[in-house]
């Protein structure tokens, strides 16, 4: 639990204290106090103010009561959380990536210093089912350079090729978070697809997924067929940009670990 929620704390001074970067800190807060019902609602909560989405003193004490649906987190478009295991969980190209790095640190470079391009911030927290932030999680992530291709790859296996060189491994530490510096990839010279950052999540002890990309919601190509045809795995991938206290561009995409199939 973050240090900024005290434990002698209560609901109500909870209300008064509450602010977007603690959405994480309030779920375990939540389910510290009230049990796994508690976390759940937590996470409900917890996702909305990590995502910065707008949730009211009213929906916050309709989700401390459990008033809301139990593990549901539902991200800014209102898809729900997958309340059964997607049966294409493990079907994916390139998943393997994720096993050529065995990070240690929760955060890592993709793009070297001097990359074309704006600089990025990716960073988010992982969050299991049960609404508590999830440790040990491997996080994989890879995109184009700034003109729209996988550029530059090395030989030494498939996807080291396929996937270009601006590539990352990331580990979540206690607190469950991760975080990649980059650069803001361009979209497909054939604007086929909006700019995006692939995503492999790999649990301790199970097989790698993957998850929807992140893209930015200020793109044109993120139109609303795009918005249609997002399966919300891993949570919303649509992030809006903000920035870091250093001008730096900062993505925050929290991914909601899917379950697994038994
Ligand atoms: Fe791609």
């Amino acid at each position: 639990m973050s240090a900024s929620i005290p434990k002698q704390s209560t609901p109500r001074r909870l209300l008064r204290t509450i602010g977007a970067s603690e959405g994480p800190a309030i779920r375990d807060w939540l389910f510290v106090r009230l049990g796994t019902g508690g976390g759940d609602a937590g996470g409900l909560i917890g996702c909305a103010l990590a995502k910065g989405s707008a949730m009211d003193r009213r929906q916050l004490i309709l989700g401390m009561g459990g008033l809301v649906a139990l593990g549901a987190c539902r991200a800014a478009d209102g898809k729900p959380r997958q309340s059964a295991a997607r049966a294409d969980l493990y079907r994916c190209e390139g998943c393997e990536g994720v096993f050529e790095r065995q990070p240690t640190a929760s955060s890592a470079r993709i793009a070297p210093p001097g990359e074309p391009g704006e600089p990025l911030v990716l960073a988010g927290t992982v969050i299991a089912l049960d609404g508590r932030v999830a440790a040990g999680v491997t996080i994989y992530a890879y995109h184009t350079n700034s003109a729209g291709f996988y550029a530059n790859g090395t030989p030494e296996t498939e996807w080291s090729r396929r996937h270009g060189r601006l590539r990352g491994w990331a580990k979540t530490g206690a607190d469950g978070r991760y975080r990649f510096e980059t650069i803001k990839p361009a979209p497909y010279p054939d604007r086929s697809l909006p700019a995006h950052v692939h995503l492999t999540v790999l649990e301790p002890g199970r097989r790698p997924y993957w998850i929807d990309d992140i893209v930015f919601d200020d793109d044109a190509l993120v139109d609303a067929a795009y918005r249609r045809r997002m399966e919300n795995r891993g949570g919303d991938g649509i992030v809006r940009l903000a920035r870091e206290p250093d001008g730096r561009l900062l993505a925050v995409r929290d991914i909601l670990l899917e379950r697994h199939p038994a």
